[in-house]
């Protein structure tokens, strides 16, 4: 695999085209941890400083960073920018839909906004340690709440605006939130009235814990409110003082809860805590982007997302950025919109997801070519596996050859990115994350958990030390915890990605090892869709599986069996599709829906989802050891698509 050194122009703040560089920072990160996270650490401001560095024990999965140290994550994103004289910079420019709308929000201004709505808060009632729930979309508010719950002492666990009610309730009954922010409609692309605050309004009765719910006002439309319950986000501040001083936390508070897909049916809430994190994202923004006071920043994800977490709102933000936000979507009102930001806004480091370039890139560069991109230094990509067509076109025609490209590896469970290649220091590999930052030290290991050292021999990924990033705990569950990341291979993190290293040394992620898909960089878990699919009429069971898809990357095949004397139909597949965005949301529809007389299975009732794989990918040919199936028969209709 051809490596690309980099491009002559880039200056890099770590050291050009230098793997001794990184290997030396790599080297004391490993000799000296505890020195080197201190001296990590410093870079935010702690109202008390920690009595010990790492109290982690993986034997018992505890983790604990920055012990006794007390500092605000609120206050490290604004108020210290404030005080070192920041406070007209643009924090956000906000890019609405409409390509004609934006809006700049300073230092200042957000300073204050978190503030009348820390008070807001207050006043509902809301105290350190209560949830709240954010459910919206990508407005300047949405970061405005996250920002104001850190403030307060109060846990935000955001969900994904494009969630169902179904999955909207389960997650605020989950955690019990006492409050839920939210927003009448979605404005994205050409839809201007996506249900948001109707949505909230559909479950809200069942959500005992739930008080109080915020609207803002963004389409404008009418809706229902709830006397007693609902208030508009004006309502909501109205006579409230625009001070608000920051609540000190413990290093070890909980900051956010955020769910994420795994391999059994119910979403895990990721807990995270204010010190570990704050410093890992804050850290890993500046290295991995190699960010520069007066750069425009814009990464594309959403808010509802571990990315919107740590590299729009914490990881950013504490680093006194100027970024750009965008509520809009890359096809409208064309297929240039990316790019015509870029040049708009003048953004020099961009972060975007390779499923979105695929879908740009068959569309022509003709989209791209008309704008002027030449402010781009860096381009990052996040959440899946980059392939060496799209890496080639982000960095030929995007990038026009002068762009380190960071290739990124993370989770919602790291907190931050643990491998990428430093850019200017660390030469890439198209589809590669190249090598884990300082301070992370990654194995591979083989079934029975020892580390497999050959070359290019694909094993389990694990993380041998902790970082100060990690996930905490699965919120109310803690069992869950040990028993998903520390059971396979005791006094590791288990990552349920597999990887083989090359023989540069380099990483290469080969996917989930877990029944975990990924499709458009979105984390689905095929029990999760199984479920809602089984809720369907008529349906007696389901089986999912992930193939290769053009666009996403992964694309959701379902088998499905039906009921006795219930027979296929497009009203059933179309009830199937409809139960699935109710239960979970439009992204976790299949893409196919296979009916079928039965699943292979094993004797002991098994599916045996390798055989599916096959099928759903066309690699028919050879459906390999079958002989463990108790009905053989099944494969002939299955077959028969
Ligand atoms: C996958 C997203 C290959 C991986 C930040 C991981 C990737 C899961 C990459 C986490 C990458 C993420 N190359 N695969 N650069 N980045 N993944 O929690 O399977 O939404 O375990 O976090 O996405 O998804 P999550």
């Amino acid at each position: 695999m051809k490596k690309y050194s980099v491009p002559k122009n880039f200056i890099s703040s770590v050291g050009n085209d230098n793997l001794d560089t990184y290997q030396s920072l790599r080297k004391s990160s490993k000799e000296d941890s505890d020195s080197y996270w201190a001296s990590v650490a410093k870079r935010i401001d702690w109202f008390e400083e920690w009595t010990s560095i790492n109290n982690t024990d993986y034997s018992k999965a505890h983790i604990e960073w920055f012990s006794n140290g007390k500092l605000n994550a609120s206050y490290n994103c604004i108020d210290r920018h404030i005080e070192n004289g920041l406070g007209e910079k643009a924090a956000l420019i906000w890019q609405s839909n409409d390509p004609t709308i934006s809006k700049n929000v300073s230092y200042n201004e957000l300073l204050e906004k978190v503030s009348l709505f820390s008070n807001g808060l207050k006043r509902a009632g809301i105290s350190k340690g209560d949830r709240v729930c954010i459910y919206m979309q990508m407005i300047p508010e949405a970061i405005v709440a996250m920002l104001a719950c850190a403030r307060i002492g109060a846990v935000h666990s955001v969900v994904f605006g494009a969630f169902s009610s179904d999955a909207l309730k389960n997650r605020i009954n989950d955690s019990e939130c006492k409050l839920l922010i939210t927003q009448d409609n979605g404005v994205r692309g050409s839809k201007f009235d996506i249900p948001m605050k109707e949505n909230a309004d559909k479950i809200a009765d069942e959500c005992p814990s739930l008080k109080t719910v915020v609207m803002v006002e963004r389409s404008g439309n009418a809706m229902f409110m709830k006397e007693g319950r609902d208030l508009t986000w004006n309502q909501f501040i109205d006579g409230c003082s625009s001070e608000c001083p920051a609540e000190v936390m413990d290093a070890e508070d909980p900051l956010f809860i955020l769910y994420t897909s795994g391999s059994t049916g119910k979403p895990k809430g990721v807990m995270h805590t204010t010190g570990g994190y704050l410093v890992y994202a804050s850290h890993t923004h500046e290295l991995v982007f190699d960010y520069h006071k007066d750069d425009i920043y814009w990464c594309t994800a959403d808010i509802g997302w571990i990315t919107g977490h740590s590299y729009i709102v914490y990881g950013p933000l504490s680093n006194a950025v100027t970024q750009v936000i965008f509520e809009g979507v890359p096809n409208y009102p064309d297929f240039g919109r990316f790019w015509q930001i870029v040049e708009q806004h003048k953004v020099n480091v961009f972060y975007t997801a390779p499923t979105a370039l695929r879908a740009l890139m068959k569309e022509g560069d003709d989209w791209v070519t008309k704008y002027d991109l030449s402010t781009l230094k860096v381009l990052g990509t996040v959440g899946e596996p980059i392939k060496s067509p799209e890496w080639h076109w982000y960095f030929n025609v995007i990038g026009n050859e002068e762009c380190p490209i960071v290739d990124t590896w993370w989770q919602t469970e790291t907190g931050g990115i643990l491998m990428s290649p430093i850019p200017g220091c660390v030469p890439t590999k198209p589809g590669s994350a190249t090598l884990p930052l300082p301070g992370i030290i990654p194995a591979i290991l083989d079934e029975d958990g020892n580390e497999i050292e050959e070359r290019n021999t694909t094993g389990y990924l694990v993380m041998t030390q902790s970082w100060p990033g990690q996930m905490r705990t699965v919120y109310g569950d803690h069992q869950r915890f040990i028993d998903t990341y520390f059971s396979q291979a005791p006094g590791n993190y288990f990552t349920g990605d597999g990887a083989y290293i090359d023989d540069d040394g380099y990483f290469w992620i080969t996917g989930r090892v877990d029944d975990v898909l990924n499709v458009s960089g979105h984390r689905i878990g095929t029990a999760e869709v199984e479920g809602a699919i089984g809720a369907a009429s008529g349906v007696a069971e389901a089986a999912v599986i992930g193939y290769n898809h053009e666009i996403k990357g992964e694309g959701i095949y379902a088998f499905v069996t039906l009921m006795t004397g219930v027979e296929p139909s497009d009203n059933i597949e179309q009830d199937i599709l409809n139960t699935v965005t109710k239960i979970i949301g439009p992204h976790a529809k299949p893409s196919v829906i296979q009916f079928c007389s039965g699943l292979p299975k094993t004797r002991s009732g098994k599916i045996m989802r390798r055989i599916l794989k096959k099928i759903a990918q066309n690699e028919t040919d050879d459906l390999g050891d079958i002989s463990t199936l108790a009905d053989p028969s099944v494969i002939d209709s299955l077959l028969q698509k």
